[in-house]
């Protein structure tokens, strides 16, 4: 049954994996026996999680990075695997093979579990080169996690700013991060695994897609998207270029991070807010989630225990999407 769980020799690449739930991800990924890409635009954080995982490996991250430049640079069949990469879809065909081949030589010489990238998943340029490098360092990519996403305290109405006033650059953000954010990276990611015609995506949803929240109307409608395109691109992928591609989601209930701090408990003395409260009564296991409730359920998206699977949304949520209120 565990072999069907084990993600050993897939490489997987994880966006917002600096942050609270998708760095767990992240870590679960690994010792699930991936190879992880810590995506983020954050560089420090991406770094600190990639360092984190591959520890008790060579001790010092930085000198990984550098024996592993050095590899690429001296190593002339690694180069020619790049530059193969670069030309046309013909030949990105031929050299899947050689990369999976030059993988395993890398695996054999390299104890990187994880590669930090820094890169926005609002920049298709960023992404490409993101794709390059991981290519080049990890030998392909298996699996996609969409994890960069949130909601700004901007883009929130409150008592004193009214739905009629919220700044629009502030909506369009919220917008551009959370669905722009989830489509371009499966461009690019995606392009890979038409290529090799194999792999998975896993998006980040939230509750508000099933039924909007108060006062985060940028928010809702992102998450929203997010789950119908979700179900859009499970459908077109497997009717144009592999059945052996999945999309799915998983729809996080109510878990405590900074994006929704200042919305569930009080800055001055940490309580519930009003609104915290609520949602902790209307979550019949009556509590927030814990970043590690999200893992199992990754894992099984990810893995093969759900190979006939796609094109769903899954709640982990405690129960409060099958609770009315009564
Ligand atoms: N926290 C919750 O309760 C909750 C609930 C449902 C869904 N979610 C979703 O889960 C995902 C992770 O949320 P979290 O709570 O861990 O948030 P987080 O803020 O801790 O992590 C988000 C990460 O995304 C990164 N990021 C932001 N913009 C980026 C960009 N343009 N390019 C690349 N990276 C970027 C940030 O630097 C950060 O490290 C998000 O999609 C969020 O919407 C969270």
């Amino acid at each position: 049954m565990e072999e069907k769980f084990d993600l050993t020799g897939k490489v997987a690449v994880v966006t917002g994996a600096g942050g609270v739930l998708c760095s767990e991800m992240a870590r679960a990924l690994a010792a699930a026996g991936a190879k992880v890409a810590v995506l983020d635009l954050m560089e420090d954080a991406a770094k600190r999680v990639a360092d984190e995982i591959n520890e008790g490996g060579i001790q010092n991250a930085e000198d990984r990075r550098q024996k592993a430049e050095e590899e690429r640079r001296d190593t002339p069949d690694r180069r020619q695997a790049l530059e193969d990469w670069r030309e046309g879809a013909e030949d990105r065909r031929e050299s899947i093979d050689d990369r999976r081949r030059i993988a395993e030589d890398r695996r054999q010489t390299t104890e990187d579990k994880a590669l930090a990238v820094k890169c926005s998943v609002l920049d298709k340029k960023q992404l490409e080169e993101a794709r390059e490098t991981i290519i080049g360092r990890l030998g392909r990519v298996d699996i996609l996690i969409n994890g960069a996403g949130g909601n700004k305290k901007e883009a929130t109405t409150s008592d004193s700013l009214t739905f009629f006033d919220l700044p629009m650059d502030a909506i369009r953000g919220v917008l551009d991060l959370n669905i722009i954010g989830t489509i371009l990276p499966s461009q690019v990611f995606g392009k890979a695994m038409a290529e090799q015609k194999q792999g998975v995506i896993l998006n980040i949803s939230s509750m508000n897609a099933f039924r909007p929240l108060t006062k985060i109307c940028g928010y809702s409608a992102a998450k929203a998207a997010v789950s119908n395109f979700t179900q859009w691109l499970a459908v077109h992928i497997c009717q144009n270029y592999s059945k052996d591609i999945r999309v799915n989601a998983i729809a996080p209930g109510f878990f405590l991070t900074e994006q929704n701090r200042f919305l569930l408990t009080d800055e001055k003395t940490g309580q519930l807010t009003p609104r915290g409260k609520t949602i902790i009564e209307h979550t019949p296991m009556g509590r927030f989630g814990q970043p590690n409730d999200l893992t199992g359920t990754m894992l099984w998206l990810v893995s093969d225990a759900a190979k006939f699977v796609t094109g769903i949304v899954v709640p982990v949520d405690g129960g409060f999407s099958a609770f009315s209120g009564v």
